[in-house]
């Protein structure tokens, strides 16, 4: 996969990509990043990015033109193309107004040969950017960020990851909370691990040595041995995070009717 991020902070990038997972990927080749200072698109004295907003307001937007012509010279398809699927790639700008990021996003981008992201800035970005240039606009969550950077940084993160090879184990990117539940016939009798996958409720807790630890002890459960009894707890586990920290999971969650016991016993001991 190819990124590109398009900024007015170049060097913000130097500290999360160049660690952990998104390095590895870069060093093995399975990404290419590449990041665009927006200014070197300008052409007045003061590489100006921005400006104030017609029909008045407070702060200033980013100006189309740099954005345009940096994307330009990045030998896109066009936005035709993009839109239609007929090329993988994927130009997106990065606002609190956009679509909010998921895991399923970050699964179907990680499907992409190409990805473009804008990073806004100020109080907005020239409106013929999201309509003209950007095939989608993404938000990393309900609050505002002074800039995209932040989150080109997320997206990134969690879609480097999702590369094939860029994990060394890559059953722990396949189980990981939100990730959609697997089908059947992957199950061995001695890996409980690999039976848990969450299937869209939050993750189990995981422990590990010293079994205790300034009086706090592992739980017994997965200390005996016993992997039947280890999947139930982790799953048990895991509906009781989910129910207390994201409730509203639970309704895309397909329950046997063994979880929806313990979540009706787990919601009228909460009462
Ligand atoms: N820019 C400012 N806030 C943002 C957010 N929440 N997500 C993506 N880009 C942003």
């Amino acid at each position: 996969m190819r990124a590109d991020i398009v900024t007015i902070f170049p060097d913000f990038f130097r500290g999360p990509l160049d660690h952990g997972i998104t390095r590895r990927a870069a060093e093995m080749g399975l990404v290419k990043i590449a990041v665009h200072d927006l200014r070197q698109f300008t052409h007045d004295k003061h590489r100006t990015v921005d400006d104030r907003p017609f029909g008045g307001g407070e702060g200033m937007v980013l100006k189309p033109e740099p954005i345009f012509e940096c994307l330009e010279v990045l030998g896109l398809a066009s936005h035709a193309e993009r839109l239609s699927g007929a090329v993988k790639e994927s130009v997106i700008l990065l606002s609190p107004q956009g679509e909010r990021f998921t895991q399923k996003m970050a699964a179907e981008l990680s499907g992409l040969d190409r990805l473009v992201l804008i990073c806004g800035r100020y109080e907005g970005v020239d409106e013929r950017v999201a309509d003209f240039l950007g095939d989608r606009e993404i938000s990393i969550g309900d609050y505002v960020l002074s800039g995209g950077e932040l989150a080109a940084a997320v997206i990134i993160e969690a879609v480097t990851r999702l590369l094939p090879g860029a994990v060394g184990n890559e059953a722990s990117t396949r189980q990981e909370s939100f990730t959609a539940q697997r089908g059947g016939g992957e199950v061995t009798e001695n890996a409980p691990d690999s039976t848990c996958g969450s299937g869209g409720l939050l993750d189990y807790p995981h422990y590990t040595r010293p079994a205790e630890f300034r009086g706090m002890a592992v739980p017994e459960v997965l200390i005996n041995g016993n992997h039947q009894e280890i999947r139930s707890w982790r799953r048990a586990q895991a509906l009781k995070k989910t129910l207390r920290n994201r409730p509203d999971l639970l309704e895309g969650v397909e329950l046997s009717p063994e979880d929806k016991k313990l979540v009706e016993r787990m919601k009228r001991s909460a009462q």
